[in-house]
């Protein structure tokens, strides 16, 4: 693959990453590491396809649409095909779907995906007769299987759903897991990326653990909700579900009813006010909250500046200083945590490294809050570290090389998101 695009421009480069982690309408997130259809990566890919093939854009959505459950819940990864390249496989999940999925959900960023890619269809898309009616279940899933207090914070009840599966932000709340698993625990990451690079041992037993506990209730919502010794409203998730809901409540003035949008309105207001609770002024962020220890998490990571992202501006200049110090520390912008912190390691996964998708989604928070030009700022640094370095999984923030997997399917997405000539109007 390399060899063969290797003299293209990173646009082409970027596109043909695309189509080589083609299956068949769907796209995963990178060869080998990652087999089978994953929530989030798909959100963002379907953007991605959005800039030159827009029915290839709606095919990913349908196909992640498959893994739907009747109860609402849009997995984190779809098993659309058998492969032994991953760890743990639908013999661990038995969630007893078809196509078989996993049984836990992943930051909700279809809803936006869905309004982009509409947007860039021209003479907008039958699709969407289909697909509203799967993002309004699924928006009500997010609230009554994950606030059924109605706090206006949606739980999270495994690192694996935040999509920011090791972050220092967890460590806490995860040592209440038992590291004791009744499946045997068969890794495959470490088989394929450096061991430094990935989550540790004690980490990965804790992951299993919460599947095992999970299954055992057999998946039911109620029963995950009480049983589960790690439940934390994950600021990340929180910002990135009410953003969505505002692109859904855009989508049912011209897709659904009355009631809907009123509905929908009533959640939006309800998640605003909570979510304000979770500024830490002391850290100059917003921060995760520990649902059980009911204390906030004392470590800023990079999902602290998306409520910008989620149109709250309260605190816009505030973070814009963050970022300022954040950057005075590390030359490439944005460290998944808080490199000030005794906790941040610039080349393991969420404890560190930069992420494409996390910037573009905190550039487009500042663009749209009042800070351009920290937008540009990170928008020129993502730029820059997948030209120079490749369309890798993920960057250290200290010296900008690319770390993990190559060949991304999300960092391709991302390089033809910041193209602006290939931006559709939809997709800003
Ligand atoms: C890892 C990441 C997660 C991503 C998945 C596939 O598990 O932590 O965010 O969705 O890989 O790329």
């Amino acid at each position: 693959m390399t060899d063969i695009i290797e003299n293209k421009s990173i646009i082409e480069r970027a596109q043909a990453t695309l189509r080589h982690n083609d299956r068949g309408g769907y796209t995963v997130p990178t060869d080998r590491l990652y087999p089978f259809q994953w929530n989030w990566d798909s959100a963002f890919v379907a953007m991605g396809w959005a800039t030159f093939d827009v029915p290839r854009a709606w095919d990913e959505i349908r196909l992640l649409l498959r893994g739907q459950w009747p109860d609402g819940l849009i997995p984190q990864i779809v098993f659309h095909v058998p492969s032994d390249d991953y760890f743990p496989g639908p013999d661990v999940w038995q969630t007893n779907h078809t196509p078989p999925t996993s049984g836990i959900p992943q930051p909700p960023v279809l809803a936006t995906a869905v309004r982009a890619v509409l947007a860039a269809s021209p003479g907008g898309a039958a699709e969407i007769a289909e697909i509203y009616p799967r993002l309004v279940a699924n928006h009500r899933w997010w609230h009554t299987a994950r606030d059924p207090e109605g706090t206006g914070l949606v739980a999270t009840l495994h690192p694996w759903e935040s999509g920011m599966d090791n972050s220092p932000a967890w460590d806490t709340a995860m040592a209440r897991v038992p590291i004791t698993t009744t499946t045997t625990i068969r890794r495959r990451d470490t088989s394929h990326i450096d061991p430094a690079m990935r989550p540790k041992a004690d980490d990965y037993q804790r992951f299993i653990h919460l599947v095992d506990l999970f299954r055992g209730t057999a998946w039911n919502p109620a029963a995950m909700y009480a049983a589960s010794p790690f439940r934390m409203a994950d600021i990340g998730t929180n910002a990135i579900l009410l953003r969505a809901e505002q692109d859904l409540l855009a989508l049912s003035t011209s897709h659904g009813t009355r009631a809907e949008a009123a509905e929908i309105a009533e959640r939006i207001q309800c998640m605003k006010t909570a979510q304000a609770e979770l500024w830490d002024p002391k850290r100059g962020i917003y921060v995760s909250r520990d649902l059980i220890a009911n204390a906030n998490v004392d470590v800023a990571t990079s999902a602290g500046f998306l409520p910008l992202y989620a149109g709250i501006d309260t605190h816009a200049a505030d973070l814009a200083a963050t970022l300022d110090r954040w950057h005075s520390r590390v030359p490439w912008l944005v460290p998944s945590t808080d490199p000030t912190d005794r906790r941040f390691e610039p080349m393991r996964y969420w404890r560190g490294p930069v992420w494409a998708v996390v910037n573009w989604m905190i550039a487009e928070g500042f663009s749209k809050m009042g800070q351009p030009g920290k937008a540009t700022t990170i928008i020129e640094a993502t730029r820059t570290l997948i030209d120079q370095t490749g369309l890798s999984e993920y960057f250290d923030p200290t010296t900008g090389a690319g770390l993990g997997g190559e060949t991304f399917s999300w960092t391709a997405a991302i390089r033809l998101l910041i193209e602006p000539q290939l931006l559709s109007p939809g997709i800003r």
